[in-house]
């Protein structure tokens, strides 16, 4: 499966995104990560839909929005019309997912479902033929530089049995603590899309994001 890199801007320089987007892009990044937090189903609050928009058009990476937001089914349309191409909401969140898939589905967009760490694998078994992607997440939601949850590999591996028990290749991508001393296990286990914040926007961002790259490559 193609492996995928979505730097999440929750870690980003605001003020030089524009530039920060660009280098991820050039240097091998595919997605961008796009973290909404309401501050009710998670504490923290970050930014919406007037801040994808202002990107909308401006890059050539997929934008994968991670909605930390209760009833994320209320916001499905403004996130399309705003340029959203992957909207991944919480399974906790949901009052009933099946609608808010369904609804994902009919503006346009791929949907995703992802699952908090306590939150066991299977609770996504009614779902796995509806979604294109399901995110793991490795750290509790709600801010980016937490540790890695190892338990998380485990649930990345029963994740990935179950689908191809069903023939499914749909997408597995994990979030949190992922940096490029333990992505090769994360990958191993089963995931192809990687989320990194911390990891790719301290420091060098292209060097970052090159041997983020080089690791997928050569692990393959
Ligand atoms: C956490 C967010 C993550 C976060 C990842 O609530 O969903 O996307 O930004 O940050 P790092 O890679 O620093 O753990
Ligand atoms: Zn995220």
């Amino acid at each position: 499966m193609e492996r995928i890199l979505a730097p999440s801007i929750l870690s980003a320089d605001f003020k030089v995104l524009g530039e920060q987007m660009e280098l991820c892009e050039k240097s091998g990044a595919k997605y961008l990560h796009f973290d909404v937090m309401d501050g009710m189903f998670v504490k923290n609050l970050s930014f919406g839909v007037p801040v994808l928009a202002s990107i909308q058009g401006h890059t050539g990476l997929v934008m994968d929005v991670h909605l930390m937001i209760e009833e994320p089914i209320r916001y499905a349309e403004a996130f399309a019309n705003a340029g959203a191409d992957i909207l991944t909401v919480h399974y906790e969140a949901c009052e009933n997912l099946q609608e808010t898939v369904d609804k994902i589905h009919a503006c346009g967009m791929k949907a995703g479902i992802t699952i908090k760490p306590d939150t066991p694998v299977d609770v996504l078994m009614p779902y796995l033929d509806q979604a294109e992607m399901f995110l793991i997440m490795s750290v509790e939601p709600g801010k980016g530089g937490q540790k890695f949850i190892p338990e998380s590999l485990e649930k990345i591996r029963t994740l990935r049995a179950l689908l191809e028990e069903r023939g499914l290749h749909t997408d597995i991508e994990v979030d949190g603590g992922i940096g490029l001393d333990n992505v090769k296990t994360v990958l191993d286990a089963g995931a192809n899309v990687i989320v990194a914040g911390s990891a790719v926007f301290k420091g060098d961002l292209s060097e970052n994001v090159s041997e983020f790259v080089r690791i997928f490559e050569e692990d393959e």
